[in-house]
């Protein structure tokens, strides 16, 4: 990796432990970022395993490609580097003509080297285009068209939804009126407008104010809870018996979600109490091997503030 792009990984001995790489192969890395898990599980998986990596960012592609290949030949297992969404996981790997895979890592969200890119506009922090598309070449919709177009209604729903911002419809009508004077372009713009439409007393507390709103935006532009549903879905189908899957989550929407579809895979039967005998035959697919998320310990967190909301969830196909 140059120096230009750094991205520190999350629970990197954690998840490397709970994947067992050596026993299990093939490995898929769902989202690939700057090959910062990968790069330990290529050691980890050495010459006879099978590493698909997966993202849907140009530059993460190209980094990780670069790290990986840095190990030698003869320790490296084979890659296969995919790009795409891992929303598209039964066709990414049905390209790789593969039975079925052995573990597979789901590390959420953006990479620090996203965040701190000023022209893709993650960060609240740095002013720069409203834009938060994880895939520029392919998706249309941007965090900019949202500000500017949608109706108050529609903004309102998607700031509560996806962020649990509690000023989610004054926020709404303050974007509505502001747009209204002059399109809102910039991240710093639509920063001044949250400040405005907050009240002083409250944003005191609860991180920077802008924090919420732009996770929203982010989870609407690149529609991050759809597609990691059909992801962890696939992963889940493609698993051999006895693999792995291990996510790491950052937010709490993103969460319930891995634990809701852990959950589900391991239910056994879903009948009503007091129907006697099980009419549904469901049988468990998964076995939670992390009934409770693992966290980052406070050591990790001082070294790396952006592991701070980190949940890792783990579990084994039956
Ligand atoms: C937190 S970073 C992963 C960092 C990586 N584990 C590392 O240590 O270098 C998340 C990566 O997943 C990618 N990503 C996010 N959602 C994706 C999706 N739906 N499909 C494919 N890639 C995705 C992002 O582009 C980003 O590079």
């Amino acid at each position: 990796m140059t120096s230009e792009y750094r991205h520190i990984p999350v629970l990197l001995p954690e998840c490397i432990d709970a994947l067992e790489l050596p026993d299990h192969p093939v490995f898929v890395d769902a989202t690939l970022g700057f090959a910062g898990h990968s790069f330990e599980a290529a050691k980890a998986l050495g010459a006879e395993g099978l590493l698909i990596g997966i993202d849907q960012d140009e530059v993460a592609l190209t980094e990780a490609a670069a790290k990986l290949e840095t190990i030698p030949e003869d320790a490296r297992p084979e890659l296969a580097l995919l790009r795409g969404n891992f929303g598209d996981l039964d066709d990414l790997l049905a390209s790789c003509e593969i039975p079925g895979i052995d573990a597979t890592l789901f590390d959420l969200g953006v990479s620090s080297v996203q965040i701190d890119t000023q022209s893709r506009g993650f960060s609240f922090k740095e002013n720069g285009p409203l834009d938060m598309r994880m895939d520029p070449g392919k998706q249309t919709l941007t965090a900019e068209e949202i500000v500017n177009t949608y109706n108050a209604a529609d903004l309102t729903r998607i700031i509560r939804s996806y962020s649990d911002e509690k000023w989610a419809s004054r926020i709404a009508d303050f974007i509505v009126k502001a747009r209204a004077e002059a399109p809102i372009e910039e991240s710093g713009q639509l920063v001044d407008v949250i400040k405005a439409a907050i009240p002083a007393s409250a944003r005191r507390a609860g991180g920077h104010p802008a924090k919420r709103t732009f996770q929203a935006l982010r989870i609407e532009v690149n529609s991050e809870l759809t597609v990691l549903r059909r992801g962890l879905d696939a992963a889940v189908r493609w698993l051999n018996p006895g693999g792995i899957i291990a996510v790491i989550s950052y937010h709490s929407l993103e969460d319930r979600i891995v634990k809701d579809t852990f959950a589900s895979f391991a239910d056994r039967c879903t009948c009503p109490p007091d129907i006697p005998v099980c009419v549904c035959g469901k049988q468990p697919v998964l076995d939670l091997i992390t009934r409770k998320p693992l966290l980052p310990s406070a050591e990790e967190i001082e070294r790396n503030p952006r592991s701070r909301s980190a949940k890792l969830r783990v579990a084994r196909k039956r």
